[in-house]
């Protein structure tokens, strides 16, 4: 809307829009795509190609990102964003295509289960088609592949497959000696996302060992549990890929202690935010949001990215997951607590991530 001066002098507006360094796509992106979804300037513009159902509750999605778009390595993120009931929203998902298949043809897949109760997944699967474009953003995060040939082993739960079938791919492509064990656990056979693409890996490449677990057919034996690791050979010498469920993933931190694995062998993704870890403090405190001066209280668990949005604040954000540092900001004083690691930090002046940061007493943040 035009503030009153504007108003009154509109050619004055538009030259303000038009050299305004910090938000020029606000203005022209509602002309520009309207012309054409593509031509967006506030983020890369993607088309959906296609929609393949891999599972009953999971689907495909093949895009074709703008030319603008940067590329990714595989293993890395990217956030979405969708305009849902005239509300944007964005989300973060892993590439489960190869970074040479964007190389080759200019397109990558997202892989993207239902989340129960889940509004954008929900909205994604009932909604989009091919021929809709959505928007992306650049990729991000550091699952990535070895520097070097060592030996890997791969634990997926359900969903948390799609890095590692990006992952899996490339190496494939690329003259990879050292074995690699994938240990995949999902419900039910149904359930097994990338179905063909690990039958043809397993089928092709012969330093690949992959397991499918399924964990609700009644059998206990089927829930991770040490006799797993039988089939991974030299377990301690191996770098360890971890991607699932938090209950998973804890259970497979448990199960791996007894290894003696270095922390530079495990190399973890979440693809769901974090819970709060337990801890014996209390948390909350006043926080201070020094520029905007606002000042609130909070008394339990909420991360800084929640307690602003409550005080109608509206910092930047993406994946809401500690992963893509889009929430980083200053705090300049007080402790948080890492909802991640359970971590404290030191009171002083330091960048956190507002989604998984916990004020533990009194905070100041510069937003
Ligand atoms: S929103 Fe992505 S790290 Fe906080």
């Amino acid at each position: 809307m035009l503030s009153t001066i504007e108003k009154s002098s509109p050619l004055r507006w538009l030259g303000k829009q038009l050299f305004n360094r910090n938000d020029p796509a606000g203005f022209f992106d509602p002309l520009l795509t309207m012309i054409n979804p593509m031509w967006a300037q506030g983020f890369v513009a993607a088309r959906i190609e296609s929609v393949i159902d891999e599972t009953p509750d999971t689907r495909t999605f093949l895009l074709q990102p703008s030319s603008r778009w940067h590329g990714f390595r595989a293993g890395q993120h990217i956030n979405i964003i969708v305009d849902s009931d005239g509300v944007r929203h964005h989300r973060t998902f892993t590439v489960s295509s190869t970074p040479a298949q964007w190389r080759t043809d200019g397109t990558i897949t997202l892989t993207i289960k239902r989340a129960p109760g889940g509004r954008i997944t929900n909205w994604m699967h009932d909604h989009l088609q091919a021929g809709a474009t959505i928007g992306i953003s650049e990729a991000f995060g550091d699952f990535d592949l070895p520097a070097g040939p060592s030996p890997l082993l791969y634990i997926a739960g359900g969903s948390g497959i799609t890095p590692v079938l990006s992952h899996l791919a490339t190496l494939a492509d690329s003259p990879y000696a050292a074995p690699v064990s994938l240990l995949y656990y999902v419900r039910t056979e149904a359930d097994v996302i990338g179905a063909e693409i690990l039958n043809s890996l397993a089928a092709n490449w012969p330093a690949l060992t992959v397991s499918i677990f399924h964990t609700e057919v009644g059998d206990e034996s089927q829930h991770i549990n040490p006799s797993h690791f039988k089939n991974v050979p030299e377990l301690s010498e191996r770098q360890v890929y971890l991607c699932g469920p938090k209950g998973l993933m804890d259970r497979i931190d448990e199960l791996l202690a007894p290894f003696g694995l270095r922390d530079d062998q495990i190399n973890k993704t979440f693809f769901s935010a974090p819970t709060s870890v337990p801890l014996d403090t209390p948390l909350g405190g006043a926080i201070t949001f020094t520029r905007s001066s606002v000042n609130v209280e909070s008394d339990g668990d909420a991360p800084l990215l929640e307690i602003a949005e409550a005080a109608d604040l509206t910092p930047a954000y993406g994946c809401r997951m500690g992963i893509c540092h889009q929430c980083s900001c200053k705090k300049t004083e007080g402790t948080v607590i890492n909802r991640l690691t359970g971590k404290a930090s030191g009171p002083g002046e330091e960048t956190i991530q507002l989604c998984i940061s916990v004020p533990q007493g009194p905070v100041s943040i510069d937003i």
